[in-house]
């Protein structure tokens, strides 16, 4: 049987840490297979993706800028990608190549491993920010059965875009009132690029939340970001960025390989290695 070759597109994907997780997986497997990273320009993606299977592709996992492109070159799409407007995970199915979002799936899957007792659809959410990492995760917990989301954006119309493409049960609120107006959720998540490295520092004061409230930061890199870490200190479940990571490659390597894979505390602890520079 010939390799089953996949690629991680981006531009830029030097970056990415998909390649050491489908790597370890296939070495794990002993599956006769590869996981390379693929730069591709903005405005040559269109063309990527319509020669990907006679370059000899299976499928691809799709990092920024080039999410949105990457549904619209599929010919059929899951109910989720649909609903978020961005794909990170395509495949053939025969000649006919699919697409699906699976980074909110990834979140919960990871927020039901580090707090099992979690009830989405007893909780309340506040999220911070509403770009594409955003919608991923909005569509999840709502997937999920959660309530009610609470949106803080520093740009509240973009805010009001992503209530309105949900509906009823996701409300835009101003960034200000990001405190005040969190005090009886389960969960508080960021979807902001604040407080990753090289970007400027998150406020968000944690001393309104209840004590089970349950904080998580979409941000990995550092892996403990300061929101987690006053988390901690505040006696709060915190929740990182990293499991996300993990568990959103699960379903793109099942499809293209044929195994599902595990997420392991020896592969977690490679990346965090990778992570810190060790
Ligand atoms: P992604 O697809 O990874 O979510 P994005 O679409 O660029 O990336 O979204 C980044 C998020 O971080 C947005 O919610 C952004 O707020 P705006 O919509 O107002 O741009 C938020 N963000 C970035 N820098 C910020 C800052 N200095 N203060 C507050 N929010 C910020």
């Amino acid at each position: 049987m010939n390799t089953r070759r996949v690629c991680i597109v981006g531009w830029p994907v030097e970056h990415s840490r998909s390649p050491i997780i489908h790597g370890y997986w296939l070495d794990k497997y002993a599956i006769d297979g590869s996981y390379t990273r693929r730069p591709v320009a903005p405005g040559t993606e269109a063309s990527f993706f319509g020669r990907m299977r006679e370059e000899g592709f299976v499928g691809c996992n799709v990092t920024l800028p080039h999410k949105q492109a990457a549904l619209a070159a599929a010919h059929a799409s899951t109910e989720g990608a649909r609903a978020v407007g961005a794909a990170n995970t395509l495949w053939f199915e025969g000649a006919r190549l699919w697409a699906d979002n699976t980074d909110g799936a990834g979140f919960l899957q990871h927020l039901a491993a580090t707090v099992p007792a979690f009830a989405a659809a007893a909780s309340a959410v506040a999220i911070l920010g509403a770009g594409g990492a955003a919608r991923g995760v909005i569509h999840a917990l709502l997937t999920a059965g959660v309530g009610e989301v609470r949106l803080f954006n520093r740009t509240r119309d973009r805010a009001e875009a992503v209530a309105r493409h949900f509906g009823g049960r996701v409300k835009a609120f101003n960034w200000q009132d990001r405190a005040d107006r969190s005090r009886e959720v389960g969960l508080l998540i960021n979807a902001t690029s604040l407080g990753m490295q090289g970007a400027a520092p998150l406020h968000m004061p944690l001393a309104q939340l209840e004590d089970g409230c349950v904080v998580a930061d979409l941000v990995y890199v550092p892996l403990e970001t300061p929101l987690l870490a006053a988390a901690r200190a505040r006696g709060l479940a915190a929740v990182d960025g990293l499991g996300m990571l993990l568990h959103q490659a699960v379903p793109g390597f099942t499809r293209w390989f044929g195994v599902r894979p595990e997420v392991t505390d020896e592969l977690r602890a490679i990346l965090v290695a990778d992570l810190e520079g060790r």
